[in-house]
């Protein structure tokens, strides 16, 4: 969670910080703030909520970095777990001598913080954060070197982050460490330049060549370039800035799911080769001794290995279960050798996931990532990567990431059937066929969003809403319910549709709106009774169908295609239509919800 970045060079650092923080806003959008050092002096600005306050606040300020020759920057885009909201507790935070921005927990820090304050120490805000910056003046006054102190410094940290930090005793240095949360560095395309960001977006255009850190790698960055404590690999960066831009439309999020015809297109690239399901990623043996697959996975992705849990024993015949990472951590999981792992993750830094997956290898499993982000920390630790290939999500309410996550899980699904001879082969030729049509069931059609956006009029106040659905419609359900939930702060829940009688009927009256799934092609007799018995105790319903039903209030006529997938990729395109035009109808900020950050790496 929450965003750095760091500059040193000839332009205007300034403003190269903000465009940073304004790259890395959806990691968190709290408080920001950031230090800038220019000939021995330091300016320091912060402010509560977006990064476009903290602007608005540098620029009203008689601050002006137009004309420097030279500076050194760190900024931090907040998302807050120690400690509210506040400027006191927003980053940078600074000490005698130093200041620091941090990514990440230091979860030793109340340990710390009681030895120092022994010491005379005294602490301002509420964060972990703070006792870096304590703890470097400490060694730092006892040894005179900065490079000497940070080490020291580093070395009593526990938890996991990345810093920068500079100082003003060797105001030409930025001192960096990485541990747990992601840190990368580049040269600057301009002489002399050196950039950091806790993920690559900020830069893109303005560097070539990258290190994304391993953990425990701490390093300098000067005037004669960058000192590492032990050897890096570089990589080329990424030229791709433009999908970073929203093409037009209101909103990220509206981009993404307008987007996710292509990005589909883009997972299933070489995938579907020869009328087979080719994973290159994936080893010929990978099936060999596995009797069981295991999901683990958070929120939206949680959702596609849910739906996925439903085609690995469909199709591919194998028992597999799915759990949520942060439970499944902590229950002490049985692990057998005999289970293939796999976690899903859009970032792939989600803390409870990425811990999920170390215990899952340190068991001596094979493991499997599913994974939007290259070079994500969840990548390096698994065995096999498999990337959903969506292009960078920037809308915090996941769209596209959930789409391709589902369509390369079902084609995993028949990759291993194939291994596994649980398939025949026109059967396979005929799932491959309709996994060709998934691109079109994406399609938004004009109709179908103006419905959605006539319609988010009425769905705005009552008690509740209940997604319902059964089998994969079920795990769709979730998703929607969570999608509304998100931007729209309204109370929704996902349910299977057979289990509403057992419980949650009570609450059905016309303040109860439910959102009915109800495809062509997988038990529709089955909801459809589900959904008369809500309708006979007065439930406003609405429901999404390519087929007419009599009963519901309001309808959302899907397209007629011949395969339950396929309508459920048409249903999954309606629900993030609705949720969003129910958010921009409350006044919401779409793309940042509030109390949300796009990549949670707390547990
Ligand atoms: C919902 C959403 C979250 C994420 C969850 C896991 O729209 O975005 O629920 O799905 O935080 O994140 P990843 O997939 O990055 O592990």
């Amino acid at each position: 969670m929450c965003g750095i970045v760091g500059y040193m060079g000839h332009q205007n650092s300034n403003q190269i910080l903000l465009d940073g923080l304004k790259d890395l806003e959806y990691r968190g959008y709290d408080s920001a703030g950031i230090a800038l050092l220019e000939d021995g002096k330091i300016n320091v600005f912060k402010a509560v909520g977006k990064i476009k306050n903290l602007e608005d606040k540098i620029n009203n300020s008689t601050f002006d970095t137009k004309n420097s020759t030279f500076s050194i920057g760190i900024g931090h885009t907040r998302w807050a777990t120690h400690g509210k909201p506040t400027e006191l507790n927003a980053h940078p935070h600074s000490g005698a001598y130093s200041y620091v921005v941090h990514n990440g927990i230091i979860e030793n820090y109340k340990e710390i913080k009681a030895e120092l304050e022994t010491h005379g120490h005294k602490f301002v805000s509420q964060t972990d954060t703070e006792v870096i910056v304590h703890l470097f003046e400490f060694y730092f006054n006892q040894i005179k070197d900065a490079a000497k102190a940070f080490k020291q410094t580093i070395q009593r940290l526990e938890g996991a982050y990345s810093i920068l930090l500079i100082t003003k005793s060797e105001p030409n240095k930025i001192f960096f460490m990485k541990h747990g949360s992601p840190l990368a560095v580049a040269y600057g395309n301009n002489t002399g330049e050196i950039l950091f960001a806790s993920s690559d977006s900020p830069l893109i255009g303005l560097a070539s060549n990258v290190v994304y850190l391993e953990d425990g790698v701490y390093g300098i960055a000067s005037t004669n370039g960058l000192i590492f404590s032990q050897d890096v690999k570089w990589d080329i960066l990424p030229n791709s800035k433009q999908f970073a831009q929203k093409d037009g439309f209101r909103f990220f999020m509206e981009k993404e799911i307008y987007e996710q015809q292509d990005v589909v297109t883009d997972s299933m690239l070489g995938r579907i080769a020869d009328k087979q399901i080719n994973f290159d990623e994936l080893d010929d043996t990978l099936m060999d001794g596995i009797n069981e697959i295991r999901i683990c996975a958070c929120g939206t992705s949680y959702h596609a290995g849910l739906t996925a849990s439903y085609l690995f024993e469909r199709l591919s015949k194998i028992r597999c279960s799915i759990e949520i990472a942060s439970e499944f951590r902590y229950k002490d999981p049985l692990l057998t050798k005999d289970t293939l792992f796999i976690v899903i993750s859009q970032s792939g830094e989600t803390a409870d996931t990425l811990e999920a997956l170390k215990m899952a290898k340190n068991a001596g499993l094979k493991t499997i990532v599913v994974c939007n982000v290259d070079n994500s920390s969840m990548t390096r630790i698994a065995h096999s990567t498999i990337l959903t290939r969506a292009g960078i999500e920037k809308g915090v309410a996941s769209t596209k990431a959930f789409s391709t996550q589902t369509v390369v899980l079902w084609m995993m699904a028949l990759y291993f059937a194939k291994i596994r001879k649980t398939i025949t082969d026109d059967k396979l030729q005929e799932e491959i066929r309709i996994l060709r049509e998934v691109p079109n069931s994406l399609k938004v059609e004009n109709e179908v969003h103006e419905k959605c956006r006539r319609l988010s009029k009425r769905y705005l106040h009552g008690h509740g809403f209940f997604f319902i659905g059964r089998d994969v419609f079920f795990p769709l359900a979730l998703e929607g319910a969570l999608k509304l939930k998100e931007i729209s702060y309204l109370h929704a829940e996902g349910y299977p549709a057979g289990e509403m009688k057992h419980g949650p009927i009570a609450l059905a009256d016309p303040e109860l709106f439910t959102i009915a799934l109800m495809p062509q092609h997988l038990h529709y007799e089955k909801i459809k009774s589900n959904v008369e018995e809500l309708s006979a105790r007065d439930s406003t319903i609405c429901a999404i169908s390519p087929l007419r039903f009599d009963l519901a209030d309001d309808f959302i006529n899907t397209k007629k295609t011949d395969h339950y997938m396929l309508e459920f990729f048409e249903m999954l395109v309606v629900l993030q239509l609705l949720s969003m035009e129910i958010s921009v109808r409350l006044g919401n900020d779409v793309d940042m919800p509030r109390n949300l950050a796009k990549s949670v790496t707390v547990e």
